[in-house]
């Protein structure tokens, strides 16, 4: 009996495609925003894109990226514009980027126990436009009830599938862990938002403490990009998968 009548077919071999390489990049990083915000961008957020920074502050994200790669919109409370009431119109917004006041100190109604006086005047004006008003609920629930309002409003002027960059940092408030990325990634997986990618990144320097008693948790040295992707009403965040964001040309933009 001949080999070919017995052997089983030949099995078609899987060609891989792509290339072996070490240069990807990894998700946690140390340095500071500037050097990891367009590399965060460069993954998720296609060239020509529409991006609107509501939390622009600074500038200090948009450092590095390469002058007329994005079509930046930016807007700050300080300059007049509240993330939570912005002014364009439905879904016509490619990509946004979020990055309000973190620690409940900066969001404090009276301004004598506000954060950021004193020797730590840096960070109020970094952080903070020194304006935001009285909120309506104390301490980490401020700063969260902020980040959802702004990003219920983002889900608004966002396309479909668009991205939602979040920065963030966790805190512990009144002697409570708050883990604001996790509660983040729950209230807008609510809101309508998939959790496409997480970045953390490591300050390089050691931070400093004026007057330490008895240390009790961990010293945060860290924080968050976090990147969702809208999803289309009636969809379910749950089955959502990642998806590409395709670039809209100008010509087919209302
Ligand atoms: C952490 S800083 C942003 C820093 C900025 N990403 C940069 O690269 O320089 C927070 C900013 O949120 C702004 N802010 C606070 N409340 C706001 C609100 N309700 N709407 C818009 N901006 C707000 C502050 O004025 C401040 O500039």
């Amino acid at each position: 009996m001949s080999q070919s009548a017995t052997a089983p077919p030949a099995r078609l071999r899987r060609t891989q495609s792509g290339s072996a390489t070490s240069g990807v990049l990894c998700s946690a990083h140390a340095g500071g925003n500037a050097a990891l915000f367009p590399q965060v961008l460069a993954l998720h957020v296609p060239d020509g894109a529409v991006v609107a920074d509501v939390t622009h502050g600074q500038g200090v994200f948009w450092q590095q990226v390469a002058a007329g790669r994005y079509r930046l919109l930016a807007s700050d409370l300080a300059t007049g514009t509240d993330c939570r009431a912005l002014p364009y119109a439905a879904a016509s917004i490619d990509a946004l980027v979020l990055d309000p006041p973190y620690m409940e100190g900066l969001l404090r109604g009276r301004i004598e126990t506000r954060g950021g006086l004193g020797s730590h005047a840096g960070l109020r004006a970094a952080y903070s436009s020194g304006q935001e008003a009285e909120p309506a609920r104390r301490w980490h629930q401020a700063v969260l009830d902020l980040y959802l309002a702004a990003a219920a409003e983002a889900r608004r002027v966002l396309r479909d599938h668009g991205i939602l960059i979040v920065k963030c940092q966790d805190e512990v408030s009144a002697n409570r862990q708050e883990l604001t990325h996790v509660q983040l990634v729950m209230g807008l997986a609510a809101l309508g938002f998939y959790a496409r990618d997480l970045f953390v990144l490591v300050r390089s320097n050691r931070p400093g403490v004026a007057r330490l008693l008895r240390q009790v948790h961990a010293r945060k040295n860290h924080s968050y990009f976090l990147v969702f992707q809208k999803v289309p009403d009636g969809q379910a965040v749950a089955r959502y998968r990642t998806r590409t964001l395709a670039p809209v040309p100008l010509a087919g933009r209302a």
